[in-house]
């Protein structure tokens, strides 16, 4: 029973978190074509775990993009059936000067361990296959039915795992899918995660002249496409935040009065955010709505960066003759990818300034998700997190995105478990990355706990 598996992740604590260290040395960034080798090697890595902990018909599935990560165990009869999801691709550790220690040479420091991925989702990912390891090496079997599917390209979209949710539904047959790829709402607070929004991902490609011009040859005569860039995007939004892409807020569905409420519950410090996770003098946002209700149940738009033109040092003269900027918009149930993206495009093509022309490209998108909370695996999961951290769970919604989630509900019709472990300050996507050290251990003891309720 778990008591064992749960004594066996205690005495073997240290090697779990040195395993966790040697897949963080690999530099697995999905989006970054030179580190193909590294996402590979990292599917491979998890892939020996999987076979070493006992896992069957482990495969590393090749297509087109990075690989999936596939096993099971399926010798518990009349148990429910899991399908346990995590990513082992991390987003690029740029920029590098802000880090205290480098991104790929995990590090502890004040009970934290620091690296890129610490968090999001190889320490989540290695939860899973530690209380897999636990369970296996010391009970000789699974309280229930294991399948696990791992992806290397979450964080660029998931597509080919959309793809193949889609077209191998019955190699995929379980009852729930557990996704570790979440965090708590706040330290201690066991929480499972209910809702996701959506995103649309974009290019925009503004072009001016033919080719790049002496800005005093031709400034104020020649379209400068940086400025009409600026322009573009200044008309996207005003400054109270609200979007102004004509009928975008049409399919946005209201929170319950039951979801507001138990929202305005939370141990929530709106200038502690301001101030300790944010940093900025002040918040923006829509007017009327909350913190919480602006980042989980509002769309956005946000611009990631802007390329193009000179940026070298020093000062050159010159309109160049195309700029670029990558544009997204989170969106919330029940607005869907495609039609925001339509939105969004025939938008920019009207306000667009003349003498130049815009290519609105799409580079990803995915569905945003509220998950269905009655059944019995929820249930199970507010029990286990009960037993290990002695309180109740809360349920929050979260303004990311894990385009999977929407998928599994769509294609394989099941629901899915969010039980996370990060932390709010985790500083995902951001430098010094870290993964709260007593939180890695006691994911890996809730999801034994939580597999064994399963079982009973
Ligand atoms: N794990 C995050 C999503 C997340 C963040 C969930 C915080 C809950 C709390 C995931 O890896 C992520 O970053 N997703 C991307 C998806 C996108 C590239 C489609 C995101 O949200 O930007
Ligand atoms: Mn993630
Ligand atoms: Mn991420």
């Amino acid at each position: 029973m778990s008591s064992a598996a749960v004594g066996y992740a205690k005495e073997n604590a240290s090697r779990f978190l040195d395993d966790l260290k040697t897949l963080l040395r690999i530099p697995s960034v999905s989006t970054t074509p030179e580190h193909k080798g590294d996402v590979e090697k990292a599917a491979n890595w998890v892939a020996a775990e999987l076979k070493r902990i006992g896992m069957e018909h482990v495969d590393v599935l090749h297509g087109m993009g990075h690989p999936l990560v596939y096993a099971d165990w399926l010798h518990a009869p009349g148990k429910p059936t899991v399908l346990c999801y995590a990513h082992y691709d991390v987003q690029p550790p740029d920029p590098l000067d802000e880090w205290v220690t480098p991104p790929f040479e995990p590090t502890e420091r004040n009970g934290n361990l620091y690296a890129r991925g610490a968090v999001d989702d190889k320490g989540q990912l290695v939860l899973q296959l530690k209380a897999l390891e636990a369970l296996l090496k010391k009970d000789g079997k699974l309280p229930l039915n294991v399948r696990v599917l791992y992806e290397g390209e979450e964080e660029v979209g998931g597509e080919h795992i959309a793809a193949f949710v889609r077209e191998h539904p019955d190699r995929l047959k379980s009852d729930f899918a557990l996704i570790s790829d979440t965090e708590l709402f706040a330290p201690e607070l066991p929480t499972l995660t209910v809702g996701l929004r959506g995103m649309v991902y974009t290019e925009l490609e503004v072009r001016g002249a033919k080719t790049d011009l002496h800005s005093g040859m031709y400034g104020g005569a020649a379209p400068n496409p940086f400025v009409a860039l600026a322009q573009i995007i200044a008309g996207l939004k005003d400054r109270d935040g609200k979007i102004l892409i004509p009928g975008f807020y049409d399919d946005v569905r209201k929170p319950s009065d039951d979801e507001l409420k138990a929202w305005r519950s939370l141990p929530f410090d709106e200038e502690e955010y301001r101030e300790k996770e944010v940093g900025a003098s002040k918040l923006v946002g829509e007017k009327g709505y909350t913190v919480i209700e602006r980042t989980w149940a509002r769309p956005t738009l946000d611009v990631h960066g802007i390329v193009g033109g000179f940026i070298g040092a020093g000062a050159k003269t010159v309109i160049p003759a195309k700029a670029t900027a990558k544009v997204s918009m989170r969106l919330v149930p029940d607005m869907t990818p495609e039609k925001s993206f339509r939105q969004y495009k025939d938008y920019v093509e009207k306000i667009k300034p003349e003498g130049v022309t815009v290519d609105v490209r799409l580079i990803h998108s995915g569905e945003p998700s509220v998950i269905r909370t009655d059944n019995p695996y929820v249930k199970a999961a507010t029990q286990a997190l009960k037993k290990v951290w002695g309180k109740d769970t809360v349920f929050i919604r979260s303004g990311g995105s894990i385009p999977i989630v929407g998928d599994f509900e769509k294609h394989l019709k099941i629901p899915s478990v969010m039980m996370g472990f990060g932390l709010p300050d985790d500083g995902l996507h951001a430098p010094n990355e870290k993964f709260h050290i007593p939180n890695f251990h006691r994911g890996i003891e809730s999801l034994i706990v939580f597999f064994d309720e399963l079982g009973k």
